[in-house]
C-alpha cells in the first residue's frame, strides 16, 4: 500500500494497481457525535458549548490542528479525491530546493516491522518548478499551505525566501533544518549556531510565519529548539526522522540505495513525545509535534506533551485521508472529556 501511495508522489519504482481505500468515515457536522443512548445531556453540552478545533501557530490560524508532514502529501493536488480536505489544519510541501533534485538511487523506502525508512534524498522540482507548476494548483486547494524551504548554504535559503515572499497567497513557511550544511558537514539544526544565524538571517527577509524544523538526532534538542524561537521563529516543529540503517543478510547489502535513511512511523512515536515534551516544558513557543501519529489517540499523547499543533506523516503514504479519522477521534475524545476547545488541552500531561 505504502508504494502506491509513493509512486503518486514521487518518481517511484514500484509500481502498483492497488488502490487506496477511501476513507469509510465521511466528515461528520458536529451533531453526529452525540451518540443515541446519551443523547440528552451531550446535546445540552454541545449546544452550551461549541466545539473548537481551531489552533493558532502565533498569527497562523488552523481550522484543526493537524497538518500533513512534508514529503509525504505531495503538493496536495496529487491526493484531491482522496482526502477531506477540511479536516486537514494544513498541508506542508515538500521540501524545495533552490534547483531541481532527482533524489538518491533506489531502493529509497524500506519498511521494517514497525516502521518506515526512507532516503528519497529531497527529489523535488525546484524553486522555479514549484513556482510555475506546483504553486498555482496548491493554492486553489481548499485548505491551508506551508511550504518547505530546504537547502545545503545559508545562500540557498535566502534565495528561497526572498522569492517566496513575493507570493502573496503563502502563509506560513516551515524551514527544513535537516538539511545538510556543506560547510559544516552536518545538519543546521545539529548546531545551535548555525540553527540561530540561520533562522535569524531568514526571519529579517520574511514576514511570513516561520515554522522551524528541526531534526531529533542532537544531544541536547532543548537548546537548538531554542535558539530558532531567540532568532525569530515563530514555531518549532519537531522531530524529523531519526537515523536508521538495514542490511539485508542474504545479498550483505544495505537495503537501502543510500546505504542509510531516515526512519519514521509508529517505531518512533515514543521517541518524539519525548523530545516534544523535553522542548514544551522549557520552551515557551508554538510546537508543531510528531514522529508516528497514526490515530487520534496518539495525536492526544502529544498535545498533552505540549504540541500546539501535530503532524502526520508517513501514515499519509498508507491511508492519506487519515486526518478526518483523527479528527473525529479528537471530537469524540473532547465529548467524552467535556472539553469545548482543544487549546485547554495543550499541555495538561498529568504528572
Ligand atoms: C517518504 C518521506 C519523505 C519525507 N520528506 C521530507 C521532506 O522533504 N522534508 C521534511 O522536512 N521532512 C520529510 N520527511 C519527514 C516527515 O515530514 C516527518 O517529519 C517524519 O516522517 C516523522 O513523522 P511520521 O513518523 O509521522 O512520518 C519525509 C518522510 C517520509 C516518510
Amino acid at each position: 500500500m505504502i508504494h502506491f501511495a509513493l509512486s503518486k508522489l514521487y518518481h517511484y519504482p514500484h509500481k502498483s494497481k492497488a488502490k487506496l481505500p477511501k476513507n469509510p468515515l465521511p466528515a461528520l457536522p458536529i451533531i453526529s457525535i452525540i451518540d443515541k443512548t446519551d443523547f440528552s445531556r451531550n446535546w445540552l453540552f454541545l449546544v452550551i458549548k461549541s466545539m473548537n478545533l481551531a489552533v493558532k501557530l502565533n498569527n497562523f490560524e488552523l481550522p484543526t490542528p493537524i497538518i500533513c508532514a512534508s514529503g509525504t502529501f505531495g503538493y496536495g493536488e496529487e491526493l484531491k479525491g482522496l482526502v477531506n480536505f477540511k479536516n486537514i489544519g494544513a498541508i506542508t510541501t515538500k521540501t524545495i530546493t533552490p534547483q531541481s533534485r532527482a533524489g538518491n538511487p533506489p531502493p529509497r523506502i524500506y519498511e521494517t516491522e514497525y516502521g518506515v525508512m526512507n532516503s528519497i534524498g529531497l527529489e523535488n522540482p525546484g524553486l522555479e518548478g514549484f513556482l510555475e507548476e506546483k504553486l498555482p494548483k496548491l493554492v486553489k486547494l481548499p485548505v491551508k499551505s506551508i511550504v518547505s524551504v530546504g537547502g545545503f548554504s545559508q545562500e540557498d535559503y535566502e534565495g528561497i525566501v526572498k522569492k517566496l515572499e513575493n507570493e502573496k497567497e503563502i502563509e506560513a513557511l516551515e524551514l527544513n533544518l535537516s538539511c545538510p550544511n556543506i560547510k559544516m558537514k552536518k545538519m543546521f539544526s545539529q548546531n545551535k549556531d548555525a540553527t540561530y544565524g540561520l533562522v535569524k538571517s531568514l526571519r529579517a527577509f520574511t514576514k511570513k510565519t516561520l515554522i522551524v524544523k528541526i531534526t531529533p538526532e542532537v544531544e541536547d534538542i532543548v537548546e537548538i529548539a531554542k535558539a530558532a524561537r531567540d532568532a525569530g521563529a515563530d514555531a518549532i516543529s519537531l522531530v524529523n526522522t531519526f537515523f536508521a540503517l538495514g542490511i539485508n543478510i542474504e545479498t550483505k547489502k544495505p537495503y537501502l540505495g543510500s546505504i542509510y535513511g531516515g526512519y519514521s512511523s509508529r517505531a518512533i512515536k515514543p521517541l518524539a513525545l519525548y523530545k516534544v515534551w523535553q522542548v514544551a516544558r522549557n520552551i515557551d513557543v508554538p510546537i508543531v509535534g510528531g514522529g508516528g501519529i497514526e490515530n487520534a489517540s496518539d495525536a492526544i499523547e502529544f498535545i498533552l506533551a505540549g504540541a500546539a499543533a501535530i503532524s502526520i506523516g508517513t501514515i499519509n503514504l498508507v491511508y492519506p485521508n487519515s486526518a478526518t479519522d483523527i479528527v473525529k477521534g479528537l471530537k469524540d475524545y473532547m465529548k467524552r472529556k467535556k472539553i469545548s476547545d482543544i487549546n485547554e488541552l495543550r499541555g495538561g500531561m498529568v504528572s
